[in-house]
């Protein structure tokens, strides 16, 4: 692969500005007052990807946003590499908190982005990541290097559960056929331990109600005679963890895969500093399930979190009320072999259980999605290794993320295809919360990666 390097330094600017034009447009896919300019992102991303030298762009109207399709074929012969990403974004709020504003992106220096960093939401969540495919495709094919097929499935509803990608998927698996699927909107360790992602954790996410009584009460008059949903409801939450940080929910452990301790061992070998872990959350000490280490509890191990709760009076001062209802937003972080669905039901059932008389609780089911772990014996995950060390000159380390990406298992199921991981995002980069952004040396090195991965990937097909 020649050139890349020059390539990029020639094309800094306008790489950057490109990118920086697509952060503007508020993608937002929850909330239905950016609509338009979910839409308007899709017909950009169209554009840049017909400049950047896809032969065919297509616009694939779905229930929801629209997927986004391009290809390149060569050959049909040779290996075809099927780039999965999304333009849709997370709300931006809370907004008062973002040092500049989330759709105005700036470039900042920080400790850990000596070169700079993009700060706009969606910079390392998904558009920047999605965007270094677009560019390492401009080179490849500007520079006549790209050794194989490509085609490009960019979709605008990944933060809201992919629901119509799903369905497309299936109806279009002779149109999506490839050798392998190329994703980046993950991480790596630091900008100098390279990593490659193999594993993602599941999701099942639901909403629970509690009625008490059926209007607002005085909490004088009735307090202490009726259930109180918020007092009802936090009770309830908190017996789902046990004094070992177990969860309680009866069944939810039993298809967990254990960790070898060879496995375990061969993951304790991931660099990590506990108290700069720490120091970065300015927190005095991590929390979690007993028997398990920080990394372990973050992607091997499942969990179940509080998201959201409300209920009751928040406004200025105090009002003495008891309310009629309380609510809670719960997703549970899933392993391997785990299925969501019926981890759904597990909740469902279980909860419902211990709802004490005087209260009506209901689940409501929001999505969810299977984990995934990917091998590291393929022909796929050897040459992106390769990739790596070519252009950080140290070997990728293996590791499973905590985060989720329900439709990798699903393009295993419906395509048969594997996927490989290659994120250049750090956990640092505040991806979904205030401040968002991606390392410009990132966007880079990302750019600067991905073509060798074309390269090695063809290569090793034809041995
Ligand atoms: N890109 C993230 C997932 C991710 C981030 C995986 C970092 C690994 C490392 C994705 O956009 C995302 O936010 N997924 C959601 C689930 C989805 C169903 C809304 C998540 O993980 O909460
Ligand atoms: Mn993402
Ligand atoms: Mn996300």
């Amino acid at each position: 692969m020649q050139n890349v390097k020059e390539y990029l330094s020639e094309h800094k600017d306008r790489f950057l500005n490109e990118l920086i034009e697509l952060l503007k447009i508020p993608s937002v896919s929850a909330d239905s007052a950016f609509s338009q300019d979910v839409l308007d992102t899709a017909e950009t991303v169209k554009t840049r990807l017909e400049e950047a030298g896809c032969d065919v762009v297509e616009i694939h109207e779905t229930a929801g946003y629209p997927i986004v399709y391009g290809t390149k074929i060569i050959n049909p012969d040779l290996p075809t590499v099927l780039v999965y990403g999304h333009y849709d974004v997370q709300p931006a709020d809370p907004i008062d908190l973002w040092h500049s504003p989330p759709f105005e992106p700036v470039i900042k220096k920080t400790s850990l982005h000596p070169e700079g960093a993009i700060y706009a939401r969606g910079a390392c969540d998904d558009k920047g990541q999605m965007y270094m495919h677009v560019k390492a495709l401009e080179f490849m094919v500007k520079t006549d290097q790209l050794p194989c097929n490509v085609k490009f499935m960019i979709e605008g509803e990944e933060e809201v559960g992919s629901n119509n990608l799903s369905i497309y998927v299936a109806e279009n698996k002779e149109k999506l056929a490839n050798d392998i699927i190329l994703i980046s909107d993950t991480g790596m360790i630091a900008n100098d331990v390279p990593s490659i992602t193999t594993g993602l954790r599941g999701l099942s996410y639901v909403e629970v109600e509690v009625t008490g009584p059926n209007r607002d009460l005085h909490s004088g008059l009735y307090g202490g005679a009726v259930a109180n949903p918020i007092n009802i409801l936090t009770k309830m939450i908190a017996s789902l963890h046990d004094e070992n940080n177990h969860i309680t929910i009866p069944g939810f452990y039993d298809k967990v895969e254990e960790l070898s301790d060879n496995e375990r061992a061969e993951m304790a070998k991931a660099p990590f500093n506990l108290d700069n872990y720490q120091k970065a959350l300015d927190i005095d000490s991590v929390y979690g399930e007993k028997g398990y280490s920080t990394n372990e509890r973050n992607s091997i191990r499942p969990t179940l979190d509080v998201n959201g709760i409300w209920g009751g009076y928040i406004g200025q001062g105090a009002k003495t009320v008891i309310a009629s209802k309380a609510y809670a937003k719960i997703s549970m972080r899933l392993v391997p072999n785990q299925d969501w669905r019926e981890i759904t039901e597990l909740f469902k059932t279980h909860f419902e259980s211990i709802a004490p008389k005087g209260v009506i609780v209901k689940v409501k089911p929001h999505h969810g999605g299977q984990g995934y772990v990917t091998p590291i014996d393929t022909i796929a995950y050897q040459a992106a290794s390769k990739a790596y060390e070519t252009t950080f000159g140290k070997k990728p380390i293996p590791q499973r993320s905590g985060g989720s990406i329900p439709i990798v298992s699903l393009f295993e199921k419906e395509l048969g295809s594997k996927t490989i991981l290659m994120g250049f995002g750090l956990d640092s980069d505040a991806i979904h919360s205030p401040n968002e952004h991606f390392g410009v040396w990132n966007y880079f090195k990302g750019i600067e990666t991905i073509p060798y991965f074309y390269e090695y990937f063809t290569q090793m097909s034809s041995e």
